[in-house]
């Protein structure tokens, strides 16, 4: 169940956190993973980690605010990793601020690493997926993107906007057999809610109904739902993996 044998899965943002979970667990899964970051080192260490654990993987130099680059970095990777089957748009940057004090600058930032470098990777890689007739694409938004949050006015808009994005898409891709859903974490623990104090941490718990912080394979266990054979009927959905934080 839940194979991936015999597919090649890009995971951006794939060097830590939740990126790196879905990363481990797709290629314990069976496939190929392309890990796409910006900073090669973290890639070449994790993709030694997963071939030592009976893996394959490799890294990808690939900043997602860079689409002009895509073509080439792409044509890079060794031919068997070259069709990508399953694309998982996990890059993320968060620059909070509230409305009246957040800059251009920061709006800017967030919609292009966010939204506007899902949009252009997608763009790059459904093209083979489209050719083939089988394809998976699923993008990591936040259930801020739908409840909404005080402060990440930039950061919630962009996750937003990949729902309807993914939704678009799940409607023009469908007749190809190329689904596009979404996966909306709601609090992670990750090296950031690590650093949160005490008394914070227990504020947000006490708002979750499972009364736990998610963990980064709770994500991953989702995306790996998604990126299956098994979830072949399921199309233009969000998948809400907050524990309740959000009903
Ligand atoms: P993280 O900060 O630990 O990892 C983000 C990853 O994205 C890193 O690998 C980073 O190198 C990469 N990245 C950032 N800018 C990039 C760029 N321009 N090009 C290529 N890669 C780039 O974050 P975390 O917590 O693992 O989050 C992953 C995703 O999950 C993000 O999209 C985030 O918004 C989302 N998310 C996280 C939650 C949490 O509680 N940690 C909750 C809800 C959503």
């Amino acid at each position: 169940m839940l194979r991936l044998d015999g597919k090649t899965a890009l995971v951006t943002g794939a060097s830590q956190g939740i990126g790196e979970a879905i990363a481990r667990l797709l290629g314990r899964q069976g496939a190929r993973v392309v890990l796409a970051a910006r900073n090669e080192e973290k890639l070449k260490r994790l993709a030694a980690e997963i071939d030592a654990g009976g893996g394959c993987a490799r890294p990808l130099v690939l900043d997602v605010t860079q689409p002009e680059t895509f073509g080439e970095r792409l044509k890079s990777l060794p031919e068997d990793y070259g069709a990508v089957d399953v694309l998982v748009n996990n890059a993320g940057i968060t620059a909070d601020n509230l409305l009246a004090r957040m800059s251009l600058d920061d709006w800017e930032r967030v919609l292009r690493t966010n939204l506007t470098g899902a949009f252009a990777l997608t763009k790059e890689v459904v093209r083979g997926m489209i050719k083939r007739r089988w394809g998976r694409v699923i993008s990591v938004s936040s259930v801020v993107g739908m409840m909404g949050n005080a402060g990440q006015a930039n950061y919630a808009a962009a996750k937003a906007g990949l729902i309807g994005f993914s939704k678009s898409l799940a409607r023009e891709l469908g007749s190809r057999s190329v689904t596009v859903n979404v996966v909306a974490p709601g609090y992670i623990q990750t090296a950031m809610t690590d650093r949160l104090p005490e008394a914070a941490r227990e504020e947000l718990t006490a708002a979750i109904a499972l009364k736990r912080l998610g963990t980064v394979d709770d994500v991953a266990w989702a995306v790996l739902f998604l990126a299956s054979e098994e979830a072949g009927y399921v199309t233009g959905t969000t998948l809400n993996v907050s524990g309740g934080l959000y009903i």
